[in-house]
């Protein structure tokens, strides 16, 4: 899809989340400086961005300020998906074929996150599903494999509403949550006698360091893979994006 545009060698940044958290609306700012209503996403799109004035690309950093090529802004692709749930394929496919991947931002909306709420489940779903596939890529496809690092942002996005959760309790809510998912689907597994044989051996299903209680975010280091939650809002009164757009940054 990407190739005809002869996009492809700019560096790309993924965008995934469950329905309505925000991504097209993130996309459109990023592209205009404002922004646009939105629909629901039934395909990707990718759009051209540039960082803004006074951001400087990690790869840029010691170019000496007289050099004219530092004041042309770092260009990169930011690629939006669907997060419909049968319209996965499409951020996963972008995952398992990477083209210049440089890292991959999972967008929630923080005010529905709540202990009990149903988003929180989704949310939690989706993203374990996503950390485990990064997981797992070794086993994949030759560009999978050639992923080395890969970093991932965890935007904290409608911090202007009263009801969002701070980007600490979006961490640990999170982290509380894909626990459940992560006993459930072992479970889930066990009770199918799916993996009976291999018993003793490594479960290559289970996200994160074996045989902890807990799952935590920083257990996915061992496999290359940073995650990182950071806060902010792309509506609102005034859209506050700096420390997601410096994330982007440090990753070109
Ligand atoms: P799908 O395409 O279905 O996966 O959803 P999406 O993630 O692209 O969501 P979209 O950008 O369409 O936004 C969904 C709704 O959330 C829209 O009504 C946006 O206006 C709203 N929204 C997005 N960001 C914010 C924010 O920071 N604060 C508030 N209050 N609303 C937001
Ligand atoms: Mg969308």
């Amino acid at each position: 899809v990407f190739k005809a545009s002869g996009l492809t060698t700019l560096p790309s940044i993924l965008l995934l989340s469950p329905s309505g958290s925000g991504k097209t609306s993130l996309l459109t700012l990023f592209e205009r400086g404002t922004p646009a209503s939105t629909h629901t996403s039934q395909t990707p799109l990718a759009v051209e961005c540039s960082l803004p004035v006074g951001t400087t690309a990690s790869s840029d950093k010691y170019r000496s300020t007289h050099d004219p090529t530092s004041l042309t802004h770092k260009k990169f692709l930011l690629i939006d998906t669907p997060g419909h749930g049968k319209l996965r394929h499409h951020a996963q496919s972008s995952i398992t074929n990477p083209q210049n991947l440089k890292g991959l931002i999972f967008l929630v909306d923080s005010a529905t996150l709540s202990a009990g709420d149903e988003g929180l489940r989704q949310t939690a779903d989706y993203l374990h599903n996503i950390l485990l596939m990064l997981q797992k890529r070794s086993t994949g496809s030759k560009a999978a494999k050639a992923l080395k690092d890969i970093p991932v942002l965890i935007a904290a996005n409608k911090m202007d509403l009263f009801t969002a959760l701070p980007a600490a309790l979006v961490k640990s809510s999170l982290e509380a949550e894909i626990t459940k998912v992560r006993e459930a689907r072992s479970k889930g597994l066990l009770d199918s006698g799916i993996g009976m044989e291999d018993e003793g051996e490594e479960n290559d299903d289970w996200l994160g360091e074996m045989g902890s209680k807990e799952f935590r975010f920083k257990q996915m280091e061992e496999f290359d893979v940073s995650v990182e939650v950071l806060g902010g809002n792309v509506c609102g009164e005034e859209p506050k994006v700096d420390r997601w757009w410096q994330w982007i940054a440090e990753r070109l």
